[in-house]
């Protein structure tokens, strides 16, 4: 007779139900178990077996269909009569009619598995995941969520990627700027900055020549410009900026209160001074040039300039919550997610890496569709580009959106940026590309041991096919790849999931409150048209322009939650979960915290100086996932 000693390690608070009914059952190379009935009031057990099993395969978790209990397992661990602990990761809900085959924590691709039993549960397991997620219908594309306000939620996934120390409770938030926004938010150098630092710093360029439909000319901008500099000697010195809102061109404006909203697509000139003060010079409002399109400058009457910067305000509210945000980093996220649960098995190498960062991305992507953007919903409700003309917009959106947009080294690249100077975004964003990236290829070529195992990883090859398929995302224009051949081009790939869902949703996310918390300086709508001539405005046109009072709570209310940090809150590379037992892998995510650290710090350092503190990127204000 030999023992088996078995912890099993259930977690709580959340849904904590008891583990009894359940039966737990060792299956190993030379047989299996008895199945055990787990005790009502204990975690450790003892399993007797006539003789030794061999290699331990799996540890079966079974509930009948009759229980009512539901519970959390995050892991069981089984100490072998020779000695070897053997650690199997779960980190799932258990209920009735359950069925786990749970494989240990030794990370292995399909054609490392030589057993059948090994197979089918690999199989089995991706069965049970996908029938989960073609019930939900949940796998649109990116552009079919956006053409359909869902209703239904993802129960079934919130089973499997529930944590029991969830809990809808937050802690205060970190805002430091929200009151300085409302001193400044007047003026013109925040007005440019917000385009590097803010809460969109995503849509800003360097303008080497003018727009064609922008009918700014040397004579408006040439105050604006120092030491008699003309505007095209600064385009060719680097000094222009542009911000370009096509994309909200034509949309239909909605009705908020019965009222007529209205969205203009503006163009905004910047200049980047010899103080390093990036400047508008000219906004015109909307796309097409015309007599009724003015071009506004500094030198306008007061409240002609300010309610022309309140208007790309608002429109970059809309471009902020709708692109950035939204499908840049909610959307894609799930995507990925999705991706990941119905084509890499638990035992996957990259299961391991990704799971920590699609940590209540399901969950909180159904509430955005059920609360935000359906029918009734915040932003359907209350904002001006929500409507028919939010959905629009989202497939205008998402059918420009590249590989390179998403990948902040080429992005910053596209948008000629690498030089501006105190563009904080970039460079922290920059520092958590290359430790993300250092993690991921040291963890990526440990197991992957040359290209070749990265050609016949099939598991691999189908999740790259899903999130272009399912995503959208193959036309050739957008440059995504479609397969991967090399660990390096794997490497890149996964870098980008990571610091999209960890922290470019950060960097968009937890700025809102700061720069959205002061209405007038990210209105939810206006409500006054765009002024057609000049010498028009004033402050009352201004106020009457700004949206009713309930739009603007509902508006601060909808930032206000998104912005504050939930009690179980997991910082970047922190979570809990331990899929990684390889001595190599967790020597990595040690390093991978440590360089954080190590970034923390100089970031910190860096904002003592800064009148705005750039904070959102650094590390322990990331957050491991997108999950708000
Ligand atoms: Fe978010």
């Amino acid at each position: 007779m030999v023992i088996y000693r078995v912890v099993v390690h259930q977690e709580g608070f959340f849904l904590s139900g008891d583990a009894h009914r359940t039966s737990i059952q060792l299956v190993g190379s030379k047989g299996a178990s008895d199945c055990v009935p787990l005790a009502e009031r204990s975690a450790e057990y003892e399993v007797s077996c006539p003789a030794s099993l061999g290699a331990l395969l799996l540890v079966r978790l079974e509930a009948p269909p009759t229980t009512t209990s539901v519970w959390f397992c995050s892991k069981v661990t089984v100490t072998t009569p020779e000695g070897r602990v053997l650690l199997f990761p779960c980190y799932r809900f258990v209920r009735c009619s359950t069925a786990l085959a749970l494989r240990d924590s030794i990370a292995k691709f399909v054609f490392d598995d030589v057993r059948p039993i090994e197979l089918e549960q690999r199989i089995n397991e991706l069965m049970y995941q996908s029938m989960k997620a073609e019930d939900e219908k949940f796998l649109h594309s990116v552009s079919h969520t956006h053409t359909h306000t869902h209703t239904h939620t993802h129960t079934h996934f919130l089973s499997v990627q529930l944590s029991p120390t969830h809990t809808p409770t937050h802690t205060h938030t970190s805002c430091p700027l929200l009151g300085l926004v409302e001193r400044l938010w007047k003026d013109d150098w925040f007005f440019g900055q917000q385009f590097l630092n803010g809460a969109n710093p995503t849509l800003i360029r360097r303008c080497s020549e003018l727009p064609s439909n922008m009918a700014v000319t040397e004579e408006m901008v040439r105050s604006s410009l120092e030491g008699g500099a003309s505007l095209q000697q600064e385009m060719e010195r680097g000094n222009i900026f542009l911000v370009d809102y096509r994309r909200l061109d034509g949309l239909t404006p909605n009705m908020v209160n019965k009222k007529q909203n209205y969205i203009t697509a503006p163009l905004v000139l910047l200049h980047l001074n010899s103080k390093h003060f990036l400047l508008p010079i000219a906004i015109q409002l909307k796309q097409a040039p015309g007599e009724d399109n003015p071009v506004f400058v500094p030198q306008d009457l007061e409240f002609d300039w300010l309610t022309a910067k309140t208007f790309v305000r608002a429109a970059d509210f809309a471009e902020h919550e709708l692109h950035a945000h939204f499908l840049r980093t909610h959307m894609m996220s799930e995507l990925f997610a999705m991706a990941t649960l119905r084509n890499f098995p638990m035992a996957h190498p990259l299961y391991k890496l990704l799971i920590p960062h699609f940590r209540f991305t399901l969950e909180i992507d159904t509430l955005a569709r059920n609360l935000l953007i359906s029918d009734g919903g915040t932003l359907s409700t209350y904002t001006a580009v929500g409507g028919p003309g939010m959905l629009e917009f989202l497939r205008r959106a998402s059918a420009a959106l590249t590989y390179h947009d998403l990948c902040l080294p080429d992005d910053i690249t596209r948008r000629g940026l690498e030089s501006i100077p105190n563009y904080y975004y970039r460079d922290d964003g920059l520092q958590l590309i290359l430790i993300g990236h250092r993690y991921v290829e040291g963890v990526a070529s440990y197991y992957y041991h040359d290209d070749s195992d990265v050609i016949r990883d099939s598991e691999l090859q189908s999740w790259i096919n899903e999130i272009i398929v399912f995503g959208h995302l193959i036309d050739e224009k957008k440059g995504f790849p479609k397969s991967f051949t090399s660990v390096s081009e794997l490497t890149y790939f996964v870098t980008m999931v990571i610091f999209t869902a960890s922290a470019q949703h950060a960097a968009v996310n937890n700025a809102q409150l700061d720069y959205f918390g002061w209405m007038p300086n990210a209105p939810v709508g206006l409500q006054l048209p765009p002024p057609s001539t000049k010498g028009l405005c004033s402050e009352s046109s201004l106020l009457a322009s700004f949206p009713d009072v309930n739009a603007t709570v509902h508006g601060l209310a909808t930032v206000y939650l998104l912005s504050k940090r939930p009690t179980d809150y997991v910082p970047l590379g922190s979570s809990a979960e331990q899929h990684f037992t390889e001595n190599f892998p967790v020597e990595m995510a040690a390093r991978f915290r440590s360089d954080l650290k190590r970034l923390s710090y100089e970031i910190q350092v860096r904002n003592i100086g800064l009148m705005l503190p750039y904070v959102y990127l650094q590390p322990h204000n990331v957050e491991d996932s997108v999950a708000r």
